[in-house]
């Protein structure tokens, strides 16, 4: 057996019999865990064969990031994930320190190519990203012997082998397209497009955008893709400045840059940015074209700035949010739960009333639901605060709140039972859209994620909630006109 062999047999029989230890509720429900281990980055989320797959990084032999390995999941609906053995393995020469985040692409002869970044030394010990490839059946692939792709030799004067990672690929107008992210000399994070006749030999044409020491440092996890008439630049900056409004907070962050693509001149134009999550734990999404067309993204629902922090209490750590439908609408990324989520829903409640104090229903708790509550804002002038408060219990409580006087969404986990001294609030100024304000919950035991004003705004954040907190209460300091509609999943 060669020695590539054994690596990759190794974590599949590993993974394999670990993971039967892990009791089923140990997980969320429609929250994608690893099989075991640790799980970082989306990575080759596609669809392929009649399903969605979504790969991510992998370290399966323990619940902190190690040499990386490609974890591998499938799902019909998006939300209930088979996991698949894993897919890479560090075990050739081009990734021996790990195979790093990258992307898929099925081809037209009904195999799966794959794109993602190998860690290598170099004969002086110095470490370098460069692009590997690697095709299959979609279980099991390999590698190319001209690996790596594309090398050092194809960056532009002054780009960074270093920090030379995150392909995404895809095919368009006859060639094979990607973008990946480096440093240039002035130690900006930047997106470099390469495209390729055969996906094998590739050229570099132009650098799209750069972080123009504004938005972060090094860009991680490039995408970039149209909709809705506009052309979508999708990265993950390390080293972000907070902003006075609460748009960007300090640290890893997540930026969609959103402006237009002349395909011919290879130029991006851009012309808003915004950030793409306000919560504590987003980062590194990506996203799919679905057959009907709906982009959908799916991001790492954990935070580089905190994760050594938090507590381990499984066998595996770390999730994916939900996937999301995205939308361009006002000049705005909108973000939507895909659709199928839906088709989860067991019951449904309704209740509206002015609320005035605080209230709490008897047929709305649990910590697996999807609720909405839309604040009538214009009916509502004495409303100075208003709140949904979740995973609650006499100890425990996580609060959603809508300051009214300052125009701020509030989003605080500081008594959801943590114990560590780390960021537990956000604060975003938000207005209400056409004399309202709603909030949609989605509560999948600890993974909670929220969307303000149907989607213009969300927020993904893990609560470290013992299971037994499952109240849900609403709070008003003045008049507030509610209709609150929840559903049990
Ligand atoms: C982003 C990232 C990627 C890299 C991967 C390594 O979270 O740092 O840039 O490919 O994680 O696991």
């Amino acid at each position: 057996m060669s020695c590539s062999q054994s690596k990759l047999e190794q974590a599949r029989a590993y993974e394999a019999r670990e993971s039967a230890q892990i009791p089923a509720q140990s997980r969320p429900q429609f929250h994608l865990t690893p099989w075991v281990g640790w799980m970082n980055d989306p990575n080759g989320f596609c669809y392929y064969n009649g399903a969605y797959h979504l790969f991510y990084q992998y370290h399966p032999y323990d619940t902190v990031w190690g040499p990386m390995h490609w974890g591998h999941a499938s799902s019909t609906d998006l939300l209930h994930w088979t996991h698949l053995p894993c897919a890479l393995a560090p075990d050739s020469p081009a990734d021996e320190k790990g195979c790093f985040s990258g992307t898929a692409l099925p081809l037209e002869d009904g195999r799966l190519m794959l794109l993602y970044t190998g860690v290598q030394e170099n004969e002086k010990g110095e470490v370098r990203q460069l692009q590997c490839l690697a095709i299959g059946d979609g279980v099991d692939f390999t590698k190319d012997s001209q690996n790596p792709v594309i090398g050092e030799s194809h960056l532009p004067e002054g780009a960074s082998a270093v920090d030379f990672r995150d392909p995404k690929i895809w095919y368009e107008d006859g060639l094979y397209q990607c973008v990946v992210s480096t440093r240039d000399a002035k130690d900006q994070g930047c997106i470099l497009l390469y495209q390729s006749a055969d996906a094998r030999r590739w050229e570099y044409r132009t650098t799209l955008d750069t972080c123009r020491n504004e938005y972060g440092k090094m860009w991680e996890c490039p995408d970039f893709f149209p909709l809705d008439g506009r052309q979508l630049l999708l990265v993950s900056p390390q080293e972000m400045a907070g902003s006075p409004d609460g748009e960007f907070h300090p640290g890893f962050g997540t930026v969609a840059l959103l402006g237009h693509y002349d395909k011919t001149t290879l130029r991006f134009t851009r012309e808003a940015v915004q950030a793409i999550d306000y919560g504590t734990d987003f980062y590194a999404p990506q996203t799919v074209q679905a057959p009907d067309g709906r982009r959908i993204m799916i991001g790492w629902m954990q935070n580089w700035a905190t994760v050594n922090d938090t507590p381990r209490r499984q066998k595996w750590f770390g999730c994916m949010t939900l996937p999301r439908e995205l939308s361009v609408q006002n000049g705005r990324l909108y973000q939507r739960p895909v659709r199928e989520l839906e088709n989860l829903w067991k019951s449904t409640v309704q209740h509206r009333e002015t609320l005035n104090g605080r209230a709490v229903y008897e047929d709305m708790a649990g910590r697996s639901f999807d609720c909405t509550v839309v604040l009538d804002t214009a009916a509502s002038p004495d409303c100075r605060r208003f709140a949904l408060h979740f995973a609650e219990d006499a100890r425990h409580s996580t609060r959603i709140e809508w300051d009214a006087v300052r125009g701020e969404l509030v989003f605080d986990r500081s008594l959801c039972g943590t114990r560590c001294d780390m960021p537990h609030i956000r604060r975003v100024k938000i207005s209400p859209q056409d004399g309202k304000l709603s909030l949609r919950l989605i509560l999948d035991g600890n993974c909670a994620e929220f969307f303000v004003n149907d989607g213009a705004y969300a927020f993904s954040a893990i609560v470290d909630t013992p299971p037994e907190a499952d109240g849900i209460s609403l709070h008003s300091d003045g008049a507030a006109l509610i209709d609150v509609t929840y559903h049990a999943l």
